[in-house]
This record gives structure tokens, sequence and C-alpha cells, in this order.
């Protein structure tokens, strides 16, 4: 018999269902016994023994549906030492509620800091195994998040649409893409959806070089510039500032975000409109793509098959197209940006794509 528990943390993305339902098949397939125990709105759950005994139909036609059937909500890493409601001790109730159930392991859906609490839970003796989701791509020690292409599909969408009526109207056009510190998302959907200018957090811009390559692509008969913009995109000025200070200019700043921002420097130094589309959470809704569907579906399955063989510590990533499993102190508390030297940076700039820089 094995015994296990499911949470989903964090922000939510499209082929959470996809990998849950991956592990139970696997699992259930296997010929053992098993019970699936989901914790609801990922670590509050597993902290105030909120959970349900899944049934082998729960599994059933979620591969496509977006969004969780445990439900998310955020519980940052930061304060799990602080006491919760009623003054409990989170990480003791977590531990409790573990062994109240006698789980043979828990299976952790999540990303950045999901991860650190995973590890966390690791070290404090619990079987745990991870599965790495996040649109932002950011997870270290795998290739690919899942989610993350269906974020790309959406975002390029958008920029596709914006620039049917970028070159009606011969406008300046700045799609912000989410990504949080990172740019994989915007990258990705910036070259697929066409964009002449790519800002990203690992590349601080100038607004001078943008504005040139808009002067130049207007000297060049172009009627119109698209922009895509990472929602951490940073001005080579910001760059050189102190955590502190940059959050300081931020709080008072007048512009919603980073795209409002080099928007109206646009138009003050050429004169020229721009307008601002930000897809925002769209960006994490909606069906999964067919990539996620399969992809969640194997790290799923090979999730399974760990914890079948009592492997645990572990998140199922995915390095050099191949499923790996991957030790959870590596993973946790580490970032995997866009490097600016990487290949498809130059690629990008050998397309004639402006980074700002
Ligand atoms: O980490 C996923 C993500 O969608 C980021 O891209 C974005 O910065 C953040 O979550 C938004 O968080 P929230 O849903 O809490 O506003």
């Amino acid at each position: 018999m094995k015994r296990i528990g499911m949470l989903t943390s964090g922000g939510d993305c499209q082929a959470l269902n996809a990998a849950m339902r991956g592990v139970a098949k696997c699992m259930y397939n296997s010929g053992e016994d098993v019970e699936i125990y989901g914790f609801i709105d990922g670590y509050k759950g597993l902290i105030y023994g909120d959970f349900k005994l899944l049934q082998h139909r729960d599994f059933s036609g979620i591969l496509t549906k977006g969004g969780t059937m445990l439900g998310s909500s955020r519980t940052p890493f930061k304060l799990i030492r602080e006491p919760g409601e009623n003054g409990i001790d989170k990480v003791d109730a977590m531990k409790q509620n573990y062994y109240k159930l006698r789980l043979d392991c828990l299976v952790i859906l999540g990303g950045n800091g999901t991860h650190k609490t995973a590890n966390l839970l690791r070290e404090e003796g619990l079987n745990i195994v991870t599965l790495p989701k996040t649109i932002d791509n950011d997870l270290w020690g795998t290739d690919m998040t899942f989610g993350f292409q269906s974020a790309v599909d959406i975002a390029t969408e958008c920029i596709d649409c914006i620039h049917t009526t970028a070159s009606s109207h011969g406008r300046v056009f700045i799609v912000e893409v989410m990504g949080h510190k990172v740019g994989w998302l915007t990258l990705n959907a910036g070259m697929a959806g066409g964009a002449d200018i790519i800002l990203l957090p690992e590349i601080p811009y100038d607004t001078k070089k943008i504005v040139d390559a808009i002067k130049k692509r207007h000297d060049n008969g172009s009627r119109f510039t698209i922009i895509a913009v990472a929602e951490g995109a940073i001005s080579k000025e910001d760059a050189k500032l102190s955590k502190k200070e940059y959050k300081k200019k931020l709080e008072k700043s007048p512009y919603p975000s980073v795209s409002y921002e080099v928007a109206a420097k646009i138009t003050e130094l050429t004169g020229q409109e721009v307008r601002v589309t930000v897809p925002g959470h769209t960006q994490r809704g909606g069906s999964p793509c067919a990539y996620d569907r399969v992809f969640a579906s194997r790290l799923g399955a090979e999730a399974g098959k760990l914890i079948l063989k009592g492997e645990y510590g572990f998140m199922v990533g995915y390095r050099n197209r191949e499923i790996v499993k991957v030790p959870l102190e590596d993973v946790a508390g580490k970032l995997k940006s866009v490097s600016p030297d990487a290949e498809i940076i130059k690629e990008a700039k050998m397309l004639g794509i402006c980074f700002g820089d």
C-alpha cells in the first residue's frame, strides 16, 4: 500500500491537473494499492489539515483542464517559520498532518518558492517528490517547466493580434509579458511574435538604443514597431541602484509597470504615440497546449515511478531532452535566468532584434 499526499502551491499554470493525473495513473496502473490525499490550496491545506481523499474518478477528464483541481495559494518561504493562525508552528503542523495520514510521500507541484519549502520539509525528514511548474521557466535544474509553453503560446497570440492593429495605425506598441524576474517567456513569445525590440530583466536597457531602433525602422519604411517588454525589465540606470533604492523608486513611480515608463520615455524622445497592452494573468489561464499536456503527463508518470521505487528527495526535471531526477537540495533557492551571452540571444540579434543594450 502506498499512501501519498499531493499539493499545488504558488501561482497556478496550465497542465497542473495533467501532471497530477500522470502521477495518479502511473500509480493506479502499477497494481499497488494506492491512496491519494489532495491538500487544498497548497501548503495551507497541509498546515491546517484541509485535505480530501481523492478517488480514481477525480483524475478523469482533467488532462485538458487549466488551473488546479486542488486550488493553490502562496505561502512565502520567508514567513514559513513565523507562527500561523492561532500561533500555530507551520512546519511542525505540516509534519504532524503528514504523519497523522501515515503518508509514504508528498508530491509537491510548484515553482521557486515552493521548492524552498519542499526542501525544508525534506530536511525535516519527510519523503518528498516534486514537479516543476511555472510559466516563468525559471527553475534551476530543469531545461523546461510545464506551463511555460502554454504561456508562450498565449503571449505570442497577443503579440500577433497587436501586430495587425499596429500595422494599420502605424504605431509603436508595447506588449508586457509576465515572467517575474526572468526573461524566458518574453524572449520566446517576442521571437515567436516577430517583436522588433525585446527588453529582458537580464539585459538592462538604454532608452536611447530603443529610440534609435524605432527610428531605424521608420527610416527603412516600417510604419510600426512592436516591443515585447518583460514585467521585470530594468533600465541601465536603475540596474545600478541597490535593491532597496530600486524598491523605493518603484514605490514612488507614477507608472503602473515598467512598460508604461518605457512608453512615456519613447513619447518624450520621439513625440510618437505609444500604446501598452498587458495580457497579465491570461498567460497563466486556459487549457494547456498539446506540448504541456504530454510533458506534464510524462513528468507525472516518472514521479509515480520514483514513488513506487521509494526514491525520494528529488524534483523530476528535464535536461538535454531526457527526464532526470534532480536532488531537491540542488534546486532550492536557485534561479535559472537567461544568459545575455546565450546562443538564442546572439541569434535574435542576427535577426535584427534590438535588446536595448
Ligand atoms: O510566477 C508566475 C507568475 O505568473 C509571474 O510570472 C508573475 O510575476 C506572478 O506569478 C504573478 O503573481 P500573482 O498571481 O500573485 O499576481
